[in-house]
């Protein structure tokens, strides 16, 4: 299994150029959904959300405000992962109660938690909790890369974009959202010059260090 998952992993590769003929299925989408969900965050507060575009017409708007990257038109979805405008004391108190309500955990447990996280959050400056909040979608970012690899879904991580036009194009700050990273998924193009490149890495001899 464990080799397995490296095959996986030498297969991936940045896709630059997807086959638009190819739609994923439903059923893989629903998979992106859950492992968007299910992605570990600090705190457990996922402060996040995932945009799902399956819309030509969008898409090719997108294209513009992704450095011209074809992908963005191309791949049969474009996944934005977004983070919360802001993190006000209501939002991790709607945490809680969901622990609450799903571990049936005694509200003396929570309480000084949750206390201690309100206190924390609000004496942070918006800058660093937006930072923090943006490290999450990083971790996201990973988790959806690695799942697609498994359920063989090509992806392209992608920096490339103007956070700005996305959320104008989107209307994302209506809903409370700024947009941080792009993942088109789909299916490579048999002509992706890409695909058939070697890794390129620094091996692990250079970056593991062992104690
Ligand atoms: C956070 C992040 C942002 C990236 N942004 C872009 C991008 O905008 N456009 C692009 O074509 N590739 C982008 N890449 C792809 C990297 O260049 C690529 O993952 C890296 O060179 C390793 O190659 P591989 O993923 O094909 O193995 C990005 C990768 C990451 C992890």
């Amino acid at each position: 299994m464990a080799s397995n998952i490296i095959e996986k992993l030498n297969w991936r590769y940045a896709t630059k150029k997807f086959d638009a003929t190819r739609q994923l299925s439903e059923e893989k989408v629903q998979i992106l959904k859950d492992a968007f969900n299910l992605t570990a965050t600090s705190y457990g507060l996922q402060p996040l959300k995932m945009v799902v575009i399956q819309n030509k017409e969008l898409q090719r708007r997108l294209v513009a405000a992704s450095m011209d990257q074809e992908q963005v038109y191309q791949a049969s979805h474009v996944l934005v992962l977004c983070i919360e405008l802001e993190l006000p004391s209501q939002y991790i108190k709607q945490h809680f109660n969901r622990v609450e309500d799903l571990r049936n955990t005694p509200r003396e447990i929570l309480d000084p938690f949750e206390d201690s996280l309100i206190d924390s959050f609000s004496a942070k400056k918006e800058e660093d909790v937006s930072l923090w909040m943006a490290k999450q979608a990083y971790i996201a970012l990973g988790n959806l890369m690695t799942v697609c690899a498994l359920e063989e879904i090509d992806s392209c991580p992608m920096e490339g974009f103007v956070p700005d036009q996305y959320d104008d194009i989107l209307g994302l700050t209506e809903k409370g959202l700024r947009s941080v990273l792009v993942l088109p998924v789909g299916y490579r193009a048999d002509d992706d010059f890409f695909s058939e490149l070697k890794k390129v890495r620094r091996g692990t001899s250079e970056v593991i260090i062992e104690m």
